[in-house]
């Protein structure tokens, strides 16, 4: 029986976070077992916040490095480089004519990015979710491993994909679904600045390639609260962060055991904070080992982004061909 279709990416803007690995990466690796995966890096997306051109490149090689350290095998799946696909640009310019201003400027997203920088409003930002619909239905997936931040992108990619069939009145996309394992939520991960999601730009984040010290420094300086001062008291978000970072690199055992603590105000955070730090190096360290040692070997990187732009380009071109009939462009001489 065929696979099922995945397709995800990450935008190569410096080094994978912890979000980034829980939210995403993890799943990658569990479903190139099952599916038919392409995983890719976003560096065409990257270019709205203007990065220089060494920036991009270090970038780039950075996150495929990553991939393949976390255990992403280019064997199981497809790894490639979004640029070196250029039907997707091509498929992004034909679906940008069914996309609407009305709908791209209600996106939270570019709401968010516009008035954080409102000097760099472009026109990349705004068709920002036309691009990704064309990254995912290009390889006509059924499946989208993202994080929760990623929501509203996917559902402008349903969106796109069906108005496309629609119009020509032919079923040539499925409609792309996020990607959950036990069926539950898509997950949020948390920074440890006490509010919102980890993210680069927020200063909130543990990147997988962080070293032992510096996520002991970093987890040190979390923001917490005073404590608790009754029996059972409800967290405040800070807290509650940290906890769930817990659940996600400890064991249910050990945050049992701060939770009964919190419960009876006997928590010190600082403990709390040292468990949670040394659990993080314990899952990272690994990880950082072979990203070290993966960026030493440029011929691999070369050899993994080639097979992975020529295993893509098969399947894009496929998929662009039967748009492009569909649309009308014919042949005439
Ligand atoms: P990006 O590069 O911001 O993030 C990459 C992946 O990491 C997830 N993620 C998180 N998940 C949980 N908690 C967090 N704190 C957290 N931070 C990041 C994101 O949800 C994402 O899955 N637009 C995309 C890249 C992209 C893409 C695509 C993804 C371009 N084309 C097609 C899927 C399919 C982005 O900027 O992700």
């Amino acid at each position: 029986m065929n696979k099922q279709i995945v397709v995800s990416g990450i935008r190569p803007t410096g080094f994978l976070h912890l979000g980034n690995y829980f939210g995403a990466v993890r799943n990658f690796v569990r479903m190139q077992e099952d599916f038919n995966c392409y995983f890719f890096i976003a560096d065409i997306h990257s270019l709205t916040t203007h990065p220089t051109p060494r920036d991009l490149q270090s970038g780039v090689k950075q996150v495929l490095a990553e991939y393949l350290a976390c255990g992403i095998d280019p064997e199981k799946a497809t790894i490639f480089i979004q640029s070196d696909v250029p039907e997707v640009s091509e498929l992004y310019t034909l679906l940008n004519m069914n996309a609407y201003l009305g709908e791209l400027e209600r996106t939270t997203s570019f709401k968010d990015k516009a008035r954080q920088n409102p000097d760099n409003v472009n026109a990349g930002l705004l068709t920002y979710p036309v691009l990704m619909a064309a990254d995912i239905i290009i390889h006509k997936a059924k499946y989208v491993p993202v994080g929760k931040d990623q929501e509203q992108n996917l559902e402008m990619a349903r969106k796109f994909a069906k108005r496309f069939n629609h119009m020509y009145g032919k079923k040539v996309f499925p409609k792309p679904k996020p990607f959950t394992f036990d069926g539950g939520d898509m997950i949020k991960v948390p920074g440890l600045d006490g509010s919102g999601k980890m993210g680069k730009s927020e200063g909130n984040a543990i990147n997988l390639f962080e070293d032992p010290k510096s996520i002991r420094q970093k987890v040190m300086r979390a923001v917490t609260d005073s404590g608790p001062t009754e029996m059972n008291q409800k967290k405040s978000e800070a807290v509650e962060n940290l906890f769930t970072l817990l659940k996600i690199v400890s064991t249910p055992d050990s945050v049992a055991h701060f939770d009964a603590l919190y419960n009876k105000c006997e928590i010190r955070y600082g403990d709390l904070k040292k468990h949670l730090a040394e659990e993080i190096i314990a899952y990272t360290s690994p990880i950082r080992d072979r990203i070290i040692e993966i960026l030493e070997d440029d011929l691999y990187l070369a050899k993994v982004a080639k097979l992975g732009a020529e295993k893509a380009r098969e399947s894009a071109s496929k998929t662009l061909q039967e748009v492009k009939e569909v649309i009308g462009f014919r042949k005439l001489f």
